[in-house]
């Protein structure tokens, strides 16, 4: 059912929406898809400007945000915290109450920094300074945007997914990177009451506080959340298969790097993952992936691969998250 309870809110953890919520925003980005695909661009945010802050690279959560506000019929302004007076040390509070009287919303990326959780602390200073909503575009604990990219591309590949084996699975690189894609598919689980097996080896657990919310909130969905540390039974009838590489909470970033060597060649999502999955089994990956370490390059430019449709839902979902919020 949609709800418009969603008017001016934050989009910063999707622990803080309803089920209905959530769906309300999927059921959007299926009528702007659709919309889309036949030429129409119903003009939503006529005249509104959304600020984009990057602390970090992007190229889909760059382009989706501006194209799609381009498609409401307003307009994404591009910050470089080196360019803004933030580089001169104005505190993100000030920046915040000034961006108000100019913006009707900001995505902000920013993660990386010196403590994990620093980086929604500093969200969440920004968002309780503002008066405009403020949209989480990855930080160092969640990427929700991309999450519920990933639910409406399973949606369209499989109609209802509650019935279905869906693995989300550390994998390989060479680079150490954030847990925030793996920890916000669980709490999307926990309220939405799908089954979600989390693989990783030993010691790549993810912050207990996600865990706990994804158990407590499944006793009301009917979620199922399983954790196994071994990728083939893990893999066994999967009708999803997504591949994420994250950093160890337990060990230094050195530490992380040396040990992971051992689990290169069995996480790194191959053929043989697939041979034990559902034959209708798909991949999944949020992008960039580090292909030949993450997953094979036979698995991504396959025909089980869904990566692409994950990235241009990144556009849909996003717009509705903004028409929805702004
Ligand atoms: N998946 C994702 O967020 O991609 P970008 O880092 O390119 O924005």
């Amino acid at each position: 059912m949609l709800t418009r309870a969603l008017k001016g809110r934050d989009f910063i953890s999707l622990m803080y929406f309803t089920k209905e919520e959530l769906e309300t925003m999927l059921e959007v980005a299926f009528w702007l898809k659709a919309q889309a695909a036949v030429g129409v661009f119903p003009e939503l945010l006529k005249g509104k400007t959304l600020g984009m802050l990057f602390a970090k690279p992007s190229t889909r959560t760059r382009v989706s945000f501006e194209v799609g506000m381009t498609q409401l019929g307003g307009h994404a302004q591009f910050y470089d915290p080196e360019h803004l007076q933030l580089a001169h040390k104005e505190t993100m509070e000030d920046t915040a109450r000034v961006l108000s009287r100019y913006i009707d919303g900001i995505m902000i990326r920013l993660y990386g920094l010196e403590k994990y959780g620093d980086a929604r602390r500093i969200l969440r200073s920004f968002a309780d300074n503002a008066t405009i909503p403020v949209i989480n575009a990855l930080d160092d604990k969640e990427h929700p945007c991309q999450i519920m990219a990933d639910i409406m591309t399973m949606k369209e590949k499989f109609g209802d997914i509650r019935d279905k084996k869906i693995v989300m699975s550390w994998a390989y690189s060479d680079r150490i990177k954030s847990a925030g894609v793996p920890q916000t598919m669980l709490i999307a689980a926990g309220i939405m009451g799908f089954n979600l097996t989390l693989a990783y080896p030993p010691k790549y657990d993810v912050d207990p506080e996600y865990l706990e919310f994804a158990k407590e909130a499944a006793k009301k969905s009917g979620a199922h959340i399983e954790i196994t540390h071994d990728i083939y039974e893990a893999a066994k009838d999967a009708h999803v298969i997504y591949a994420k590489s994250w950093g160890s909470f337990l060990m230094s970033k050195e530490e992380d790097a040396e040990y992971r060597k051992q689990f290169r060649k069995d996480w790194c999502i191959s053929e043989e993952h697939f041979k034990e999955a559902d034959p209708n089994a798909v991949f999944m990956h949020c992008l960039p992936a580090d292909r030949n370490q993450e997953v094979t390059d036979e698995v991504i430019d396959g025909p089980r691969s869904i990566v692409y449709d994950e990235a241009e839902n990144r556009l849909h979902i996003q717009k509705a998250i903004m028409a929805l919020i702004m």
